[in-house]
């Protein structure tokens, strides 16, 4: 966590963005802790993705200023985006690849990130179309943290996936952020997902304009138990900041 004398790992300061003329976000102040896992809420269409690609450097702000101090980061985005010709094993790898890693070296830490994920040795072999939704995303997480980032963007990774194995992955992530201490700008639009993943939730506007509400969150990620976020969604999906989400999830809270 930061103190006065560790620098955020992200900030946004006063950050706009418009596609062809057309404003998406406008006044967007976010900064974020080193380690912090900031869970980012907002309706579909305000802006969220675009946000994460700012961030990560993918797209230029149209205004304001951009910090950040974390060394390496890692994406997940909501479609698992694996190569259809290349193996589980070389889409994992694949960021190693890019960065001139031996094939050896490669493999083994190809390998480590998939066991981290609990993907089977065996399914390293098999080609993306031959893999189940779940192992799919697992494979997208395990090729996000492959290069060992210490700060890593999830865009809705489990949107697709059914309850049982959403609450697996969402474990996944918050075990693999502390063993590997990385922080997390997490994107949802679950209130209950963003509960039990995050430090904190911030909540943009409607129209991207600006972050409504920022919520620090009680206690830590997995330390909550169901009751707990139960109890924390619910507040929130009560919270006046929060009204706008809107969010068929919390409507179905367990
Ligand atoms: N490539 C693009 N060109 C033009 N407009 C775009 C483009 N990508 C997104 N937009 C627009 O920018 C706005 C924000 O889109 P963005 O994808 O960032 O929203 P989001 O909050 O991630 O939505 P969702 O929750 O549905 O993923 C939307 O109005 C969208 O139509
Ligand atoms: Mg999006």
């Amino acid at each position: 966590m930061a103190s006065a004398l560790t620098p955020a790992a992200l900030t946004l300061d006063n950050v706009g963005y418009a596609y062809l003329g057309r404003t998406v976000l406008d006044r967007i102040d976010l900064t974020l802790a080193p380690g912090e896992v900031v869970a980012l809420v907002g309706p579909s269409g305000c802006g969220k993705s675009t946000l994460a690609h700012i961030a990560a450097g993918v797209l230029e702000p149209r205004h304001g200023h951009l910090e950040r101090s974390y060394r390496r980061h890692g994406m997940v985005f909501q479609e698992a985006r694996l190569m259809p010709w290349a193996t589980t094993r070389e889409n994992i790898a694949y960021p190693l690849r890019l960065a001139g890693v031996s094939r050896r070296d490669r493999a083994a830490r190809a390998e480590a990130a998939a066991a981290r994920v609990a993907l089977d040795i065996r399914d390293l072999d098999k080609y993306p179309a031959e893999l189940s939704g779940g192992m799919m995303q697992r494979a997208a997480i395990a090729r996000a943290l492959v290069a060992e980032p210490d700060f890593v963007y999830f865009d809705e990774p489990f949107t697709a996936l059914d309850v049982a194995l959403k609450r697996r992955m969402q474990n996944l992530v918050i075990e693999a952020s502390r063993a590997l201490h990385f922080g997390a700008l997490f994107i949802t639009h679950d209130l209950s997902e963003a509960v039990r993943v995050a430090h904190r939730i911030a909540v943009m506007d409607l129209h991207g304009r600006g972050i409504v509400g920022d919520r620090l969150l009680p206690g830590m990620p997995g330390d909550r138990d169901e009751a707990t976020v139960y109890t924390l969604a619910a507040a929130l999906a009560k919270d006046p900041a929060f009204r706008h989400i809107h969010d068929v999830d919390e409507r179905r809270l367990p």
